[in-house]
């Protein structure tokens, strides 16, 4: 299997959760627009989505999956999203698509969040893909000094607004060997939005794409 087949079977996969008539979170991606193409073929069954980023809204949108307002939304089942990196934890990198602010929100409202990635994300230990941190613009560089005495090296995403309209650093160097203390620290930054350390919230279940097939993972 390719890596562009994993992600379309992880994408079917996350179908097996998706309850009849109900309203379903779903995240940013490559690995994501698989599962909202595979959503598309029962589009009938469901009541609506949640989208955590423009993109996705687009294409929802363009498949014929009404979207709602989050703020209309009290609670639903499910979010699906994939991952730039996962621990054995189940926690996770996320922001690689510069949407983890409304992706951690939205997961937030879900009882379960599916993460759906193939097997090149997973890790012993987070860190190796740059941790995305979503910034104020104003605050950029006094965060970056302030990344820089936690160990990390940031560099600025230039050209990247996110749908916040703030900025994002992506920060090198770090091995995260606790990384809800980190999510922690990090978001009591002054300036920082949100961290793309999903560790607090980590994923429920991982449905990991290897060319042997779909491996289903549970906390
Ligand atoms: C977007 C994300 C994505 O879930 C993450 O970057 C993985 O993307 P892909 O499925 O394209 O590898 O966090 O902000």
């Amino acid at each position: 299997m390719t890596q562009d087949e994993m992600k379309k079977a992880v994408g079917q996969a996350a179908l097996a959760y998706v309850q009849p008539n109900t309203i379903i979170g779903v995240g940013t991606g490559s690995t994501v627009n698989c599962f909202i193409d595979a959503l598309a073929s029962i589009k009938d069954q469901i009541k609506a989505a949640v989208s955590s980023s423009e993109a996705s809204t687009a294409r929802l949108k363009a498949l014929g999956i009404p979207v709602v307002d989050l703020n209309d939304v009290t609670e639903f089942d499910i979010y699906v999203d994939g991952a730039d990196e996962i621990n054995p934890h189940m926690e996770m990198i996320k922001g690689g698509g510069a949407a983890l602010t409304r992706e951690k929100i939205v997961a937030a409202v879900a009882k379960r969040f599916i993460c759906i990635a193939d097997a090149t994300k997973q890790v012993d230990v987070l860190g190796k893909f740059p941790l995305p941190v979503e910034v104020i613009p104003l605050a950029r560089e006094y965060v970056a000094r302030e990344l820089r005495k936690l160990g990390g090296n940031p560099v600025y995403r230039e050209g990247v607004i996110t749908d916040n309209h703030c900025q994002i650093l992506d920060v090198h160097d770090l091995q995260i060997t606790n990384a809800k203390a980190f999510e922690l620290v990090v978001n009591q930054i002054p300036g920082v939005v949100t961290v793309g350390l999903f560790a607090s919230r980590g994923a429920d279940v991982a449905l990991i794409g290897s060319p042997e097939g779909v491996a289903t993972i549970t906390k």
